[in-house]
């Protein structure tokens, strides 16, 4: 099949367009209010953009709390999250109205953060403290104007668990990282696989053994 992705003329029961990227990590992300209410919330378009210095967007479908408050505040912070807190990744993405502390609706208790003010969640395995950047108003290809933005932030400290660190190496088989798939679906990391980088031009080690020829 093929369809006009500006016409979402899929034919299909749901829009296919987030089960095809996918496994998307999910930004689990922890902002105060101007008052200092705690927010809490998931965002699977999400990413690590830069490595050094570390650079993280999120999309916002609209002008949500988390928008609002890094925007008013500056400040916010990434968690991880896990198989462990699922439930609570779920359950915090639920439109509560910007007085209501979210730590405590969906039961998880904040731990202070080291550079930034918003609490990092104490039972995520790790966590990215964030100052903000920058909202970029997605461009739209219509007349419509989009109606995400991109929020970028500047990684200025990370807390790791030391538990999910083995011989140096943070251990994703021990963080079980969960992941956004399209629908209602999620999934979780619990194997990993490594491969050598290749140089070029590739060396006979590096080329795979061809079937013998018939
Ligand atoms: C796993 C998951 C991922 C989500 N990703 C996004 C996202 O990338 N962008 C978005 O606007 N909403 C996303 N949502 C919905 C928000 O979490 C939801 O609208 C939430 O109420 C926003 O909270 P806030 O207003 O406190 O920021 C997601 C929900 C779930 C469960």
């Amino acid at each position: 099949m093929f369809y006009d992705a500006l016409k979402g003329d899929h034919g299909l029961p749901h829009d296919p367009i987030n089960a095809l990227v996918s496994p998307r990590p999910i930004g689990w992300i922890s902002s105060l209010s101007k008052s200092g209410v705690r927010n809490l919330a998931p965002y699977s378009y999400f990413n690590l953009v830069a490595g050094m210095p570390p650079i993280v967007m999120f999309g916002s479908a609209f002008v949500k709390d988390s928008q609002r408050n890094i925007e008013e505040t500056g400040e916010f912070v990434c968690n991880l999250a896990t198989w462990e807190l699922r439930e609570a990744v779920n359950a915090s993405s639920a439109p509560a109205p910007p007085e209501v502390d979210e730590f405590a609706l969906v039961g998880l208790d904040g731990a202070p953060s080291t550079l930034v003010r918003p609490p990092r969640i104490k039972q995520a395995v790790a966590a990215l403290e964030c100052t903000y950047l920058q909202t970029i108003p997605l461009p739209s290809a219509t007349a419509e104007p989009h109606f995400f933005s991109m929020v970028l932030g500047l990684v200025v400290g990370v807390y790791i668990d030391e538990a999910v660190i083995t011989d140096g190496l943070v251990d994703v088989t021990r963080i079980k990282p969960l992941s956004r798939l399209g629908y209602m679906d999620f999934a979780v990391v619990q194997e990993v696989f490594a491969m050598e980088r290749p140089s070029y031009p590739r060396t006979a080690v590096q080329v795979a053994p061809q079937p013998a020829a018939t």
